[in-house]
């Protein structure tokens, strides 16, 4: 479909046409039968919108039913479903799991995100999903942040590197572009700083006002489901503020950052994905200085569609329209106007779509700015083939999570491993004699994939197709070899020849992880010194999304792992503990040795040395 043809389009639809296009809505929100009354332009499942039962062929038959009824509209324009494949298809049963992207940092290796990235985009293909809400870009200076697992590294020129691995990955299957039934559309995020927002200038209870929903006013004309939902949002703030460590106070924050760090610091991998071929990129829900994101039309419009060149469309966040202003009228209008092109409403479409048709109606938002929108999407669509009838390619679900795919993350966890000390403990022999395995993280996947994990804070004590660390053990050791496990480290009377031992953060996503305190929880300092106790040698274990405050007990140690989130092939961890690969995982975050190293500026400020500095990583 070429420029003139989607003019031509343009001038045949109606108002409400043009912005149903720019209506993104979740699926538990709308029927196919209502997508093609309003002509909506995009459905999304957000983390955990998964169906029942949920399956490659589940998902299949979701996803069709919602393009068919786009092509039931009066224009038929196909219709757009987008997922967020963090760390792999990780919303579905039975996907590989990837190690999450702070793993794939330490892999420091273009060549294998973009391998990733491609497998990623064969089991969103064989699910008809072609659109993926990654690769966030985000560029963390603070690992308080609870978003921290989903960046490569606090260094702008690695994220820049692995960030457009993976969305050429996604993207260009053998240089035919998008046009390619197995490509998918990246969505470059989140725009932009937001890794750089200062602690505590975010959350429920500061002065950022309400961040679970517009002005918290129930009485407002909202769905019942969004009622739920922000319902939800501040039942988890509670939940989170019991544990008092926990709680949002920079995810969504502020960046009080100078225009010259911003372009610095996290502006270059737009710039970058913008240069290899990207189509879509998703705002940040964060602010800059005293402006949030989704209003900032200087950096939306002036920087991006004009300075940089971006002619792709602009997707917003989860609600974040909502939360520009306490009239949602008002809202609507100062979002489109800041050059929001598609907005992700995601509940209550009606609302927006009449918000905006008044807002245009009224001159509030000029014709100009919603055709501008509409063709920035029409030309992606046409660009991925949609009009031609490009679909996912039926025939694919045969790779869902298949032998090759595992191995693929199996090689992706053995290189994100990074040997932080080893005192001549590593390589184990397999011929181990007495070994203890100590920890639930050690015999539990869900603990081992993390957050956005089948759900969107993952599945603690779930179980899904993989190999958990204690099976990889079993596996590995040689015959006569003793594996022994238990999850708080309580065994006979004998000593082990080897002690494993796994501690692990509890599974988060978005602002669930933003937390206070980095140190290990009484519970888990308690086991590796009864580990000590127990073991001749003792290796210890980290599932973590980010450096923790481990000062205190690194000495206790005869060899020490970060193996970050590795998903669901367990088996990469032993085959670097076993010498059967070498460890050449390096730090992508500089590890701080006590809490007045964080955040990355403290560090930086600081005379000590970090406990290790990024790039450390022990070989053997
Ligand atoms: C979330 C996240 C974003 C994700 C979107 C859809 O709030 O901020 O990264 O793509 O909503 O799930």
């Amino acid at each position: 479909m070429t420029a003139p043809d989607i003019d031509r389009l343009l001038g045949e639809m109606t108002l409400a046409e043009k912005i149903g296009q720019m209506t993104q809505v979740e699926k538990y929100s709308i029927s196919p039968d209502e997508v093609a009354g309003h002509g909506i332009g995009s459905v999304l499942s957000g983390g955990g919108g998964n169906p029942t039962p949920n399956t490659p062929e589940t998902w299949r038959d979701m996803v069709g039913s919602f393009e068919e009824g786009a092509l039931r509209s009066r224009l038929g324009i196909p219709l757009l479903y987008g997922v967020d494949a963090v760390h792999g298809h990780n919303n579905v049963y039975g996907a590989t799991i990837f190690p999450h992207n702070i793993g794939l940092g330490a892999t420091r290796d273009a060549d294998l995100i973009r391998r990733v990235a491609r497998v990623t985009a064969e089991e969103l293909i064989a699910t008809g999903v072609r659109w993926d809400f990654a690769p966030p870009v985000s560029v963390p200076q603070d690992i308080r942040w609870g978003r921290t697992l989903e960046a490569y590294s606090e260094d702008t020129e690695l994220v820049t590197e692995l960030g457009v691995a993976f969305l050429r990955g996604l993207q260009d299957v053998d240089g035919t572009g998008l046009a390619n039934p197995a490509a998918v559309l990246g969505s470059v995020k989140h725009y932009v700083a937001d890794g750089g927002t200062e602690w505590w200038s975010a959350g429920p209870d500061t002065d950022q006002g309400e961040t679970t929903g517009c002005n918290g006013n129930f009485e407002d004309a909202i769905s019942e489901e969004r009622r739920r939902t922000l319902e939800q949002h501040q039942n988890l703030f509670g939940e989170m503020y019991e544990h008092g460590i926990w709680g949002q106070r920079i995810d969504q924050g502020v960046a009080k950052i100078t225009e010259e760090e911003l372009r610095a610091v996290h502006l270059p991998p737009y710039i970058a994905a913008i240069a290899n071929g990207a189509r879509n990129i998703m705002v940040s829900l964060s602010s800059w200085r005293d402006t949030k994101m989704h209003a900032h039309r200087y950096l939306l419009t002036d920087v991006l569609k004009g300075e940089l060149g971006f002619d792709g469309f602009l997707v917003s966040d989860w609600l974040a329209i909502d939360y520009l202003d306490d009239d949602y009228y008002t809202a609507v209008t100062i979002g489109i106007n800041a050059g929001v092109d598609m907005v992700m409403v995601p509940h209550d479409w009606r609302a927006f779509m009449d918000s905006l048709t008044r807002a245009v109606e009224a001159g509030d938002v000029p014709m100009e700015r919603i055709d501008d929108a509409v063709r920035r999407i029409l030309r992606v669509k046409a660009e991925m083939g949609l009009f031609e009838g490009v679909r996912a390619d039926s025939g694919s679900v045969a790779g869902f999570g298949s032998t090759e795919h595992r191995a693929v993350a199996r090689e992706a966890v053995a290189k994100s491993l990074v040997l932080l000390e080893n005192n001549g403990a590593l390589p184990l022999s397999k011929d181990a004699g007495l070994v203890y395995v100590a920890g639930r993280p050690a015999a539990d996947i869900g603990l081992q994939c993390g957050g956005w994990t089948i759900e969107w804070r993952g599945i603690p004590g779930g179980d899904i197709p993989g190999t958990d660390l204690l099976g990889a053990v079993n596996e590995a050791v040689a015959e006569g070899t003793e594996v022994v496990f238990d999850a708080a480290g309580h065994f006979d009377d004998r000593i082990a020849d080897v002690g494993l031992v796994v501690v692990a953060e509890p599974p988060y996503a978005e602002m669930t992880g933003d937390r206070a305190d980095l140190t290990l929880p009484p519970e888990d300092i308690e086991l590796i010194q009864r580990m000590r106790s127990q073991c001749r040698t003792l290796i210890g274990i980290l599932y973590t999304g980010r450096p923790l405050l481990i000062t205190s007990q690194a000495e206790a140690f005869d060899a020490l792992v970060a193996a970050w989130l590795p998903g669901s092939e367990g088996a990469g961890i032993t085959d670097a503990l076993f010498g059967d690969v070498l460890f050449t995982g390096k730090l992508p975050f500089a590890w701080p040795r006590n809490d007045r190293q964080i955040p990355l500026a403290a560090l930086e400020a600081d005379s000590n040395s970090p406990l290790w500095p990024r790039g450390y990583g022990l070989e053997v």
